[in-house]
C-alpha cells in the first residue's frame, strides 16, 4: 500500500497560544518513523502560520495554509500571496474549501486561477469538492462533482514534478458528526478520477491524490483510506488536539 496523506485543517478555530501549544505537543508525539509512514500536513490560520512553521520544521510534519490569492502580488488589500506562503515553507495549500464557497462566496473559477499560480509557485493544492445536501437529495451529487472539477482545473497543466491533491468533502458531513459510507466516498473518488481523464489530458493521473474529509475521526479513518481508491484524509475537529490527531494518524498506517 502507498504511503497515505492526513492533513489537519485548524480553521479558525485555535488562538494563536492554543496553536503554538499544539503544535509543540505534535512536535513531541510525531516520531521519525511515524512521520515516514505517513505524509503528515498541517493548516493553522495565517497568524499562527509563522509559528507553528517554526516549531515543526524538521519533524517532518508539512505545513498547509487554508487559501492564497490567485496572483503573486499587487493591490489586493487583504489577501495572502502564495510567494509569502512559500517564505514559511507552506507545503500544502487548501482550496475552495466548503467553509470558503459558503461563507466568501469563492467560486471554481476563481479557485481555477488559484490553482495554476500555487502551482507555479511550487504549492500542492488541495482542492475541495463536494455536494450539499439539496443536491444529493436531488440526485445530482455526481454531476455536480465533476463539474466542480473541471471547471476548477480547466487549462491546469500540472508538471512530472508537481502535485495535485483533490479532497472529497460533502458538505453536509463537515463538522456534523456523520461521515459518508466508506464505500460511497470511494464511488465518488472513481467518478472524480474519471473527470480528471477529462480535464487533464495527457497528465500522468497518478500524480493526483484524492482524499476524503467530513467527520473522519480515529475511529473510522481505516474505513476510509483501506481502500486504494483514497488516498488519504482532510480532518477539520479531530486534528485540534494533538493526541487524537496522532492517535488518528497512526490508524492510517496500514
Ligand atoms: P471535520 O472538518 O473533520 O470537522 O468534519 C473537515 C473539513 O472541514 O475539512
Amino acid at each position: 500500500m502507498e504511503k497515505k496523506i492526513v492533513i489537519g485543517n485548524w480553521k479558525m478555530k485555535l488562538t494563536v497560544e492554543e496553536s503554538v501549544k499544539q503544535a509543540k505537543q505534535l512536535k513531541k508525539l510525531v516520531t521519525g518513523k511515524l512521520a515516514k509512514s505517513v505524509d503528515i500536513g498541517i493548516a493553522p490560520d495565517f497568524l499562527s502560520l509563522p509559528l507553528v512553521s517554526q516549531i515543526l520544521k524538521n519533524t517532518g510534519v508539512k505545513l498547509g495554509a487554508q487559501d492564497a490569492w490567485s496572483e503573486d502580488f499587487g493591490s489586493f488589500t487583504s489577501q495572502i500571496s502564495p510567494v509569502n506562503l512559500k517564505y514559511f515553507s507552506c507545503h500544502y495549500l487548501i482550496l475552495a474549501h466548503s467553509e470558503r464557497r459558503q461563507f466568501a462566496h469563492e467560486d471554481y473559477v476563481e479557485v481555477n486561477k488559484k490553482i495554476i499560480t500555487a502551482l507555479k509557485n511550487d504549492l500542492t493544492p488541495v482542492l475541495c469538492v463536494g455536494e450539499t445536501f439539496d443536491e444529493r437529495k436531488e440526485g445530482r451529487k455526481d454531476l455536480v462533482i465533476m463539474q466542480q472539477v473541471q471547471t476548477a482545473l480547466k487549462g491546469v497543466d500540472i508538471k512530472p514534478e508537481q502535485n495535485l491533491i483533490i479532497a472529497y468533502e460533502p458538505v453536509w458531513a463537515i463538522g456534523s458528526g456523520q461521515a459518508t459510507q466508506p464505500e460511497e466516498a470511494r464511488h465518488t473518488a472513481l467518478i472524480i478520477k474519471q473527470s480528471l481523464i477529462d480535464v487533464l489530458e495527457g497528465a500522468d493521473l497518478p500524480l493526483v491524490k484524492i482524499l476524503y474529509g467530513g467527520s473522519v475521526t480515529p475511529e473510522n479513518i481505516e474505513s476510509f483510506v483501506k481502500t486504494k481508491e483514497i488516498d488519504g484524509a482532510l480532518v477539520g475537529g479531530a486534528s485540534l488536539e494533538a493526541g487524537t490527531f496522532i492517535e488518528l494518524i497512526k490508524k492510517s498506517v496500514l
